[in-house]
């Protein structure tokens, strides 16, 4: 459900409707991005152990001299990390990399290997899973979901675990819609975050996008940032540069459902 600010989740957290993307954020320019979202309003961080910048992601975070409850953050269960053990050493490494004493929400980064794409892992992800419902079960984490899961993934943990994901994280921008999974998702109230809302650069010189934009007196990137909220999705945008890590989060607008319509029937410019 979305409120004014924030999505509420099936377990009734709330989550803050944009978040901070870090991927690409080496550790040693995490520190000064982070605080700048941070003190630009962004309460809402998404990092995860395969960045390697989850250390000073998590002293941004603590150093920002905001309360520890005011700020959402997000980290990931390495891809090729499966397995009820090695996901509860991995979790640890995480909280200990961000120095801080619980999670927000921990996602299975992938569902297999990013090096062998498409593998599957089913039974893997279930003890993975398992191990994320035993650390939320104890507190350490406030939500739990994955990431880049297709329906059928998404399935085999429905059948075999307790807890419904709260939350999948998936590619999603104009252009690379979804439909199918969006809709698996909603009516399973499995929050959908769109990683990559800018197609990390792409979309911003499109010039039927510029166009757009034009009309609605804004950006590209706040059309696509916007768009994604239009869709009921969460925008995960990432920059390094202050004056666009204000613009993306400046998004008092209304996208038309006219041109809702026109922008998800737009071909993804990745193709
Ligand atoms: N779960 C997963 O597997 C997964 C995969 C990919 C991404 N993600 C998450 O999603 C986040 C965002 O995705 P992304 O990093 O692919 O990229 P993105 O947010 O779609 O785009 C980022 C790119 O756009 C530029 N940019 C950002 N705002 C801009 C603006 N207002 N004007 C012009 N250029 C702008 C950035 O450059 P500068 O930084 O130079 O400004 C960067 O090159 C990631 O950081 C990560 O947290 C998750």
């Amino acid at each position: 459900m979305m409120k004014e600010n924030v999505f509420v989740m099936h377990n009734d957290v709330e989550i803050p409707l944009i978040g901070f993307g870090t991927w690409q954020i080496p550790n040693e320019e995490a520190y000064d991005a982070v605080m700048m979202a941070l003190k630009n309003g962004y309460t809402h961080i998404d990092t995860a152990l395969a960045y390697h910048n989850e250390e000073n992601v998590g002293k941004a975070i603590r150093e920002c001299k905001q309360p520890r409850e005011n700020i959402f953050v997000t980290s990931k269960l390495p891809a090729q990390i499966k397995g009820y053990e090695e996901t509860l050493s991995a979790f640890e490494e995480t909280l200990t990399n961000l120095g801080l004493d619980y999670l927000d929400l921990y996602l299975i980064h992938a569902p297999w290997p990013w090096n062998e794409i498409g593998k599957d892992c089913t039974q893997e992800n279930i003890q993975s899973w398992k191990a994320m419902e035993k650390l939320y079960n104890e507190g350490k984490i406030r939500s739990i979901g994955v990431s880049n899961f297709s329906i059928s993934d998404i399935q085999a943990l429905l059948d075999n675990c307790e807890i419904v994901p709260m939350v999948n994280q998936i590619p999603f921008y104009i252009g690379r819609d979804q439909e199918e999974l969006l809709e698996f998702c909603k009516k399973h109230n499995i929050l959908v975050e769109a990683y990559s809302p800018l197609a990390t650069g792409e979309l911003l010189d499109d010039p039927e996008l510029q166009e757009m934009a034009k009309k609605y007196d804004v950006t590209v990137a706040q059309l696509a940032i916007r768009y994604c909220l239009e869709r009921g999705t969460l925008p995960l945008p990432k920059s390094t540069h202050e004056k666009r890590i204000i613009e993306n989060k400046q998004l008092d607008f209304k996208i038309s459902s006219e041109d809702v319509k026109t922008l998800s029937h737009m071909r993804d410019i990745r193709k």
